[in-house]
């Protein structure tokens, strides 16, 4: 395989962390280099294993600056880049919208814009990677999925500003020739996701014996893939994929919101070896979230079809292996919950 100078974005955050360890490990012979502006989101203390590997460098930085971005492609003379960085949460997005066009839509056309300039209209051997996810396409009813074919309709500010870099993506490749590759994943789990996505928030509530703060009547579904296995996912479009093409990604593991929290709950009861019930009895129904996407489904017929990919984690199996992350490495929790976490935990659930 031909050495490259890969740029991961978000690198220090959840996704981005396992990515750049699996690319780290696995491929010797590419450098990777990790650009991550550390918000609250992101912890460099995930990669602490990393420290030292002559193929990986960490350089701190914002996607929305230009300089910054010149600068990494000029030192490292880069050929890829896999574009994860994002501001990701939906409930933020509600309360600050902006911000998530500043990082999501301004901060990939401006890695979009310097790649462009870098490449000089010479794209063999290169490549964009865009790393987004299923709500993009809207929400579906008891029936139906997404296909590559299903047309946009992004309903949350956090899911229309990675539809709007999703769409500045397609357009370098259609407009400008520019490599490109997509993928829509769907929801993920696993070691290193911040407390306050639903399942490590559900972890840390239980072991504290807090309440398990359920939005609406808890019928939601979503479909849950491990995050190692949208990483294998990632690798096999990143060598395999078609250039100028999208890939749905999907764990085939519909749950409804509330039967996720049961398991949950039944599984961590076992672990901190509570009597059966106990976390259950947490579960509060709060208010629900502002234009709550019903339900996302994934069909993945065609990165199974033509690639062979297929997500390996089966559930229960991803789950237990996050819980025993989570409950042996709560020191990784009591720091990324930092002042700020706190301000943001009260304010988004103290009305509810
Ligand atoms: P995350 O919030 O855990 O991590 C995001 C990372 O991006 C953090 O390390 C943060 O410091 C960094 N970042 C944010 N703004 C930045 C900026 N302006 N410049 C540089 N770095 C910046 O997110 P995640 O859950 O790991 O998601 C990663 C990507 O995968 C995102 O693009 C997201 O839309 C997509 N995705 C996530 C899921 C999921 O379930 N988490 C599913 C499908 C797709
Ligand atoms: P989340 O992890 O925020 O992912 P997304 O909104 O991107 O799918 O939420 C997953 C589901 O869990 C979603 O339907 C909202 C719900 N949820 C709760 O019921 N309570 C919570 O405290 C959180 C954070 C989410």
């Amino acid at each position: 395989m031909s050495k490259k100078q890969i740029l991961i974005t978000g690198g220090a955050g959840f996704i981005g962390s396992h990515l750049v360890r699996h690319f780290v490990h696995k491929y010797p012979q590419y450098l990777i280099i990790n650009l991550d502006a550390l918000t609250y989101a992101g912890n460099l203390e995930s990669l602490i294993d990393l420290d030292g590997r002559e193929n990986y460098t960490f350089v701190k930085g914002d996607i929305r600056d230009e300089n910054v971005v010149n600068d990494v492609f000029k030192e490292h003379r880069i050929s890829h880049v896999i574009h994860a960085a994002a501001e990701s949460h939906v409930d933020r997005s509600i309360l600050d919208p902006l911000s998530f066009v500043k990082t999501n839509v301004l901060g990939t056309v401006n890695l979009l814009q310097v790649a462009k300039s870098f490449w000089q209209g010479n794209y063999h051997d290169h490549v964009f990677y865009q790393i987004s996810t299923d709500e993009v396409f809207g929400a579906l009813g008891d029936t139906g999925y997404f296909t590559e074919e299903t047309a946009y309709d992004p309903r949350s500010p956090y899911s229309a500003s990675k539809a709007s870099a999703d769409h500045f993506v397609r357009a370098w490749h259609h407009t400008y020739g520019f490599p490109t590759l997509l993928s829509n994943c769907s929801n993920n789990y696993g070691p290193n996701q911040f407390p306050e996505k639903l399942l490590p928030l559900m972890i840390r509530n239980i072991i504290a014996e807090k309440s398990l703060p359920v939005y609406g009547e808890g019928q939601n579904i979503r479909d849950w893939l491990y995050v190692l296995d949208h990483v294998s996912a990632i690798d096999v479009i990143f060598h395999k994929g078609k250039v100028g093409e999208t890939y749905n990604i999907g764990g085939d593991n519909e749950m409804r919101n509330i039967d996720l929290v049961y398991t949950l709950c039944d599984q961590m009861d076992k672990a901190l070896s509570r009597d059966h019930g106990t976390s259950r009895r947490l579960i509060t129904f709060v208010k629900d979230r502002a234009g709550h996407d019903f339900r996302y489904a994934i069909d993945a017929a065609k990165i199974r079809n033509e690639l062979g990919w297929f997500p390996a984690t089966p559930f229960e199996q991803g789950l237990q292996k996050t819980i025993n992350w989570y409950l042996e490495n709560q020191s990784w929790v009591d720091h990324v919950n930092s002042g700020e976490y706190q301000t943001y935990y009260e304010a988004q659930y103290a009305t509810r």
